[in-house]
């Protein structure tokens, strides 16, 4: 009898990038101009999609600044250069919206917002698992009510 493997039947091995190392995500995010699209995807989908609305009503009606200030910190999220800090200055992120009413739901069509934008990206689906993961912990660091 054949030993029992449980790759031949279901888990598939393959290796992708470990993107917590240098400027794997980086790269893989596609560089500046590949975060700007993101970005941009991002805002799209917040500013169309008709159940995030409570969240796009927290921006002001002209995105611009906001597209770029997450860009630029997102470079350096993702392991890029400081473009953030270069441009703004330090950022205390849950400082940064505590104005704001962020509670379970508004933290979460962020997210679905970020999820939208990813599947726009010619991203590899892992790379997407990844970000999505590593994005839900400095949004629960944003939310500030239940
Ligand atoms: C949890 C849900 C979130 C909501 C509802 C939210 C909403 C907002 C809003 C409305 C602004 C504009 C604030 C203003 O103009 O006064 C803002 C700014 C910003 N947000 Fe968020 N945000 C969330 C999560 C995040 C996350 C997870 C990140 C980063 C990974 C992030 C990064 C930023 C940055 C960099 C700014 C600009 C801060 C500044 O320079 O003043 N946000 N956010």
């Amino acid at each position: 009898m054949k030993p029992y493997r449980p790759n031949d039947y279901s888990v598939r091995e393959r290796t992708a990038p470990d993107y917590t190392v240098g400027e794997n995500a980086f790269r893989a995010a596609g560089g500046e101009e590949g975060i700007r699209a993101l970005v941009e995807s991002f805002y799209h989908h917040m500013d169309s999609w008709p159940q995030a609305r409570t969240v796009r009503q927290m921006h002001d009606d002209d995105l611009s600044e906001s597209i770029d200030k997450l860009t630029t910190f997102l470079v350096g999220w993702f392991g890029g250069p400081a473009r953030y800090e270069e441009k703004f200055g330090m950022l205390n992120l849950p400082g940064a919206h505590r104005h704001l009413a962020i509670g379970v739901a508004e933290k979460d069509m962020w997210l679905q917002c970020m999820q939208k934008a990813l599947d726009d990206q010619d991203y590899d689906e892992l790379f997407k698992r990844h970000v999505m993961v590593q994005l839900s912990f400095p949004a629960e660091m944003c939310r500030n009510r239940t």
